[in-house]
């Protein structure tokens, strides 16, 4: 008899919150106002946290518009979420997969003129005009029509066969208010769409909301915030935590001074000191990074930051808990490395990186729960 995976069998478990994602959705949707659409960016698996178990959610939680970067994104979200919703891929199509893209109801971000052209042969195949969202670059130089694409698309009627539904833009810079890139993308950006045909505009994603109302215009289109992550560094974070990650004790350790830990002997213990060996590692997709700067903490003393100490292995990593009261944590007992007290964007800030790389590289190794305490 084969017995399934249990929770406890892997060295780590990541707890997922559905109610404070549903939740954050509702905080961004009262700030888009009700001129405001607000949509949701589910790209990469829902930022890594399981687009199957959030698109319905989401949707439950009155999101209709979706955004995802991949033709293949949009097939998979496509069989999750109701014909009524909206699907956009803002990478436009590949090469040749235009009809794909009807077939699986899904609606293109066009942003370059090939790719103009190739809703266009679909559009002239089937004798109707096509929907599709346009999107320009206002000063990213990233994806989207140039100044110049605009302008020889107007000139030659080059939008036959297309049903703009969409004028879009994205800010580089949306996370420092203070940077003039901002009010440049927006002038930008209200300048270019006026070249095209009257459609909803959408500029923002989630820090762009924060820069105010003049930023919003019909759509919003937030993935960061859904998940946790703070759209206002350096302020207060106004979205509800939704990711705890925990990794179990594997064995404790009492050493003495001049100890080595781990690999390369890079951490030397300065005094006796009680190690935890937690079962969670880069192989885990938890930063390398962190070794020697990230800090674990025991739920029973959330007030205590335990240092991790050494590299990180591939499937474990040490903490330093001689500072703990009381015996020495057991084998299986759960430490939080992202949590309450060492929250997201603070451990991705001692990796290096920003919270958005931090949840997207969370592998597929933990025991994963998808919680909803509304339904308890
Ligand atoms: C075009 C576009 N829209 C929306 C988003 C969502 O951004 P955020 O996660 O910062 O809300 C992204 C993310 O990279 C994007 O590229």
């Amino acid at each position: 008899m084969s017995i399934p995976p249990q929770n406890g069998w892997e060295g780590g478990r990541l707890l997922i919150d559905l109610a404070a994602i549903a939740a954050n959705y509702m905080i961004l949707h009262s700030l888009a106002g009700p001129q405001t659409e607000a949509g949701a960016a589910v790209k990469a698996n829902a930022y890594g946290l399981g687009l199957a178990e959030i698109a319905p959610v989401l949707y439950e939680a009155g999101c209709r518009t979706f955004f995802v970067a991949h033709l293949a994104e949009g097939v998979a979200l496509r069989r999750l979420i109701a014909p009524d919703s909206r699907i956009f891929v803002l990478h436009g199509p590949p090469p040749d997969t235009a009809p794909a893209f009807l077939a699986h109801n899904l609606l293109p971000v066009l942003n370059s003129l090939p790719q103009v052209q190739e809703w266009q042969a679909l559009a002239q195949n089937e004798k109707s005009a096509l929907p599709a969202a346009l999107q320009v670059d206002s000063g990213m130089s990233r994806f989207g029509l140039t100044e110049d694409d605009v302008n020889a698309l107007r000139l030659n009627n080059g939008l036959a066969g297309i049903e703009t539904i969409l004028v879009m833009s994205h800010l580089a810079c949306a996370d420092t208010p203070e940077h003039p890139l901002n009010r440049h993308q927006l002038d930008t950006f209200e300048r270019l769409r006026k070249r095209l045909p009257p459609a909803p505009a959408s500029l923002s994603a989630s820090s762009g909301m924060f820069l105010g109302p003049d930023w919003r215009f019909d759509l919003v289109r937030p993935g960061a915030t859904l998940y946790g992550i703070n759209p206002t560094p350096g302020q207060p974070n106004p979205m509800q935590p939704v990711i705890r990650l925990q990794a179990r004790v594997i064995q404790t350790r009492h050493v003495p001074a001049g100890a080595h830990v781990g690999y390369g002997a890079t951490f030397v213990t300065q005094r006796p000191t009680n190690i935890a060996l937690l079962g969670i590692g880069y192989g885990d997709g938890f930063p390398r990074r962190l070794g020697g700067k990230g800090v674990a903490v025991f739920p029973e003393q959330p007030d205590i930051k335990l240092p991790i100490i050494g590299r990180i292995s591939m499937d474990s990593l040490a903490v330093d808990i001689t500072d703990l009261a009381g015996l020495p944590p057991a084998p299986g007992v759960a430490f939080d490395l992202i949590g309450p007290h060492n929250p997201l964007d603070e451990t991705a800030f001692l990796a290096d990186t920003i919270g958005y790389e931090l949840l997207t590289d969370l592998g597929s190794r933990y025991h994963r729960t998808h919680h909803d305490p509304r339904k308890g």
